[in-house]
């Protein structure tokens, strides 16, 4: 199990203890960090993992910031395929690639990684009611492992949020608060929530939570036998999965078992696109956009937490990148990874394959890169695409070859 020695600011890295109440640094408000203590792993080589037969994120357990095995709540969430696909090397100028496919999580997106052990933390402390604000992923993934757990449930989403998340939601058992607002503002009536209520919160402020996400990459590396990518491209929102990920492959540089960095690039709609923003006017703080109307809409978040500084800081310390789509580019990546992978995501989580084929218009991808393209959440979470359905037709052969515009081998009778 990991060992949690305290809490820390990762702007001004003030560090503090564990007890301590709200998990904001007190300087300056940016949302703690926990720190593991990895210095047993030092005398440990790379198989003391890599031989586990486990394959959820708990084979990393000793990374991950859970103390007491029996409190770990788990529905069997990572170990994820790593899936090549050949077919899609001429879209990203030629690279080598890779799609990390966790649209096939127990609740179908990324949130589980972060929620299994937000939720096991949540048992360690023996909390009763675990809440969150949500664009409907973290919703239906809070709800799942609170029940998992039997802990109760409740999830704000905005009013607009696709039914069929808070379906899902509600299904684990969830109270679900629909708010008539957009995410910013749901996010904004939730934390007066928490305030009054007292619950235990499972949004980008619980530091425990966002470590979950690490566990990209201990995963790739070990799937991709020890070697590091050039580039792994996440679709980003509150930033958590760009930076956990950057967290996670420093982790594994600090013990020596790799000798070089993966570059991270978060990829953001343009219709709301803060870090972007950060990055291209050259700020050190992520300041809030007014978000616009985008078919990502899990990722629609224009005033993010202070995690969206650290997947800036992910994007700048690893010479990365930050990319804004437009939607017909966010359409075309989820069509390709459907129709050439056999991967159906929902928009916002295939914006990291739309952002892989920029990157290589623009050159950035090249031949000789190694490129991990995560794709987050399931597209029966989302699954109106703008496909028309076929009418239905009486069922008689004849029709059939018209609709289908194809010749049967046989005459027809
Ligand atoms: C499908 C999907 N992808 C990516 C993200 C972005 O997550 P992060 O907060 O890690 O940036 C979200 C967040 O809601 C999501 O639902």
């Amino acid at each position: 199990m990991g060992k949690v020695t305290g809490l820390r600011c990762p702007r001004c890295t003030t560090g503090y203890p564990v007890e301590i109440e709200g998990r904001l640094c007190e300087r300056c408000r940016y949302i703690l960090e926990v720190e593991v203590d990895l210095s047993e792993l030092h005398t440990k080589r790379p198989d003391y993992f890599l031989n586990r037969a486990e394959r959820s994120i708990w084979r990393w357990r000793e990374f991950l910031p859970i103390e007491k095995e029996g409190a770990i709540v788990t529905l069997g969430e990572g170990g994820t395929p790593l899936v090549p696909v050949e077919r899609l090397r001429r879209d990203v100028g030629g690279a080598e690639v890779y799609l990390k496919n966790d649209t096939v999580l127990p609740t179908g997106s990324l949130k589980d990684r972060s929620n299994a052990v937000a939720i096991s933390r949540a048992i360690e402390e023996g909390r009763a009611v675990a809440a969150v604000a949500s664009t409907g992923n973290a919703a239906a993934s809070v709800a799942a492992y609170a029940a998992r757990a039997g802990l109760e449930s409740v999830v704000f989403v905005p009013e607009a949020t696709a039914p069929e998340k808070v379906v899902q939601a509600a299904s684990y058992g969830a109270r679900i608060v629909r708010v008539q607002a957009d995410f910013d503002g749901t996010a904004r009536v939730y934390g007066q929530a928490l305030k009054a209520f007292g619950w235990y919160s499972c949004d980008s402020s619980n530091p425990w939570r966002n470590e979950g996400k690490k566990s990209y990459a201990y995963e790739i590396w070990a799937d991709l036998g020890g070697r590091v990518p050039d580039w792994i491209i996440h679709p980003t929102a509150g930033g958590v999965g760009a930076a956990a990920c950057w967290k996670g492959f420093n982790e594994l540089y600090g013990l020596g078992w790799i000798d070089r960095l993966p570059r991270i690039a978060a990829a953001q709609p343009a219709a709301c696109a803060p870090v972007v923003r950060a990055l291209d006017a050259g700020w050190d703080e992520i300041r809030p956009v007014e978000a616009e109307q985008t078919i990502a809409e899990s990722i629609r978040v224009g005033s993010p937490s202070t995690m969206a500084w650290c997947a800036l800081r992910a994007v700048r310390e690893s010479r990365g990148t930050a990319v804004a789509l437009s939607e017909s580019e966010i359409e075309r990546g989820q069509v390709l990874v459907a129709r050439e992978a056999g991967i159906f995501a929902e928009p916002a989580g295939a914006v990291s394959f739309g952002a892989a084929m920029r990157l290589a218009h623009e050159g950035i991808l090249r031949p000789e890169h190694l490129v991990v393209v995560v794709i987050t959440g399931h597209g029966l979470k989302q699954p109106r695409t703008g496909l028309a359905l076929p009418a239905a037709i009486p069922p008689d052969l004849r029709l059939i070859e018209q609709a289908l515009q194809v010749r049967c081998r046989t005459p027809n009778t």
